[in-house]
């Protein structure tokens, strides 16, 4: 029998039309830059369409092809996401938190459009995700309920928000290394990994499926903020988008500063096998998701 091999997976490719799908449909969720209050709907935009990587709809619209979903029930879900990490940046580069000048490649939303403002795009950012939510269809599996309860944990006052307070409360502080991985559990790797098990949800994947996804989602979360950590470090502000050197500056609880650049660089590598290990049960059939989370570990920016 001849030698049949499947060609290797264009992740590029991939990310590229399905960021195109996010945004088209994020174009069509959002109100328009010219709806009253304008100003609102311009700052809201202007952030949402600077240029993230949209690693979070990516994984969620992955997880949902392993599981044999299509894109059409995954899509607002991925918007939801996207809009609620949108917010979180808005808010971290306020001055009351992270002083951020520069993000995505541009002046940050604060600095465009003042304080006010950008408080509030953050919350209709993060209100935007729940009408998006709750616009959508049915899911045969997983009710409305289970996927708004999804999204509301992983960005509440125990998650993503206990992450931030945290991470504000470690500045200048030594913290242990379980410390600092409470702040990465919940800051970042939360919202990653509920987008993945959404994208799942979307699909009706299977409860093993499910546990699957999460172990995947939790550990790649976990890597994705050690990159972070390690980017502001050796990067350029112009290959970042925002600006490099600020961990240092503002006294943060790194992986680096607590465990120095090689070591955070086995964690992140040891955290992607531990992701990698988790895809097992999907039989090599989540080429998206194994290309995505090799990309994450091996990114630039
Ligand atoms: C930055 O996230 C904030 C973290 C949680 C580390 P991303 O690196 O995904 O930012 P964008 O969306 O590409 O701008
Ligand atoms: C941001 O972490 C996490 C959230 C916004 C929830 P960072 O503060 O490290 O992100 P960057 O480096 O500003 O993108
Ligand atoms: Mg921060
Ligand atoms: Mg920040
Ligand atoms: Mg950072």
């Amino acid at each position: 029998m001849a030698n049949v091999r499947t060609p290797a997976f264009n992740l590029n490719e991939w990310v590229q039309i399905r960021a195109l799908e996010v945004d088209t449909a994020l174009d069509r969720f959002l109100p328009k830059a010219t709806a009253k209050p304008a100003t609102i709907h311009k700052a809201m935009r202007y952030s949402i369409f600077a240029g993230g990587k949209r690693m979070r709809p990516a994984l969620l619209l992955a997880a949902a092809e392993a599981c044999g979903g299509t894109i059409e029930p995954a899509l607002p879900l991925a918007c939801a996401v996207e809009c609620i990490h949108t917010y979180s940046l808005i808010h971290d580069d306020l001055p009351a938190m992270d002083n951020d000048d520069f993000r995505r490649g541009k002046p940050t939303n604060h600095k465009v459009f003042g304080e006010g403002i950008a408080v509030l795009a953050g919350d209709a950012l993060l209100t935007q995700a729940f009408e998006i939510a709750a616009l959508s269809d049915d899911w045969p599996r997983y009710s409305h309920r289970e996927i708004v309860l999804e999204i509301a944990r992983a960005s509440g006052s125990l998650q993503l928000i206990a992450g931030q307070v945290a991470d504000l409360e470690g500045e200048g502080r030594d913290l242990s290394v379980p410390e600092l991985k409470y702040i990465h559990e919940r800051k970042t790797s939360a919202l990653l990994c509920a987008s993945v098990r959404l994208g799942g949800m979307s699909a009706n994947c299977t409860p093993a499926q499910l546990k699957a996804l999460t172990t995947f989602g939790y550990n790649v979360g976990l890597a994705f903020q050690v990159i972070d950590d390690i980017l502001d470090v050796t990067q350029t502000s112009e290959k970042l988008g925002k600006t490099a050197g600020k961990d240092v500056a503002a006294q943060k609880a790194t992986y680096p500063r607590l465990v120095g650049l090689e070591k955070s660089r086995k964690i992140a590598a040891q955290l992607t096998a531990r992701a990698f290990d988790a895809l097992k049960p999907f039989k090599r059939r989540a080429p998206a998701l194994e290309a995505l989370a090799h990309y994450l570990l091996k990114r630039e920016n």
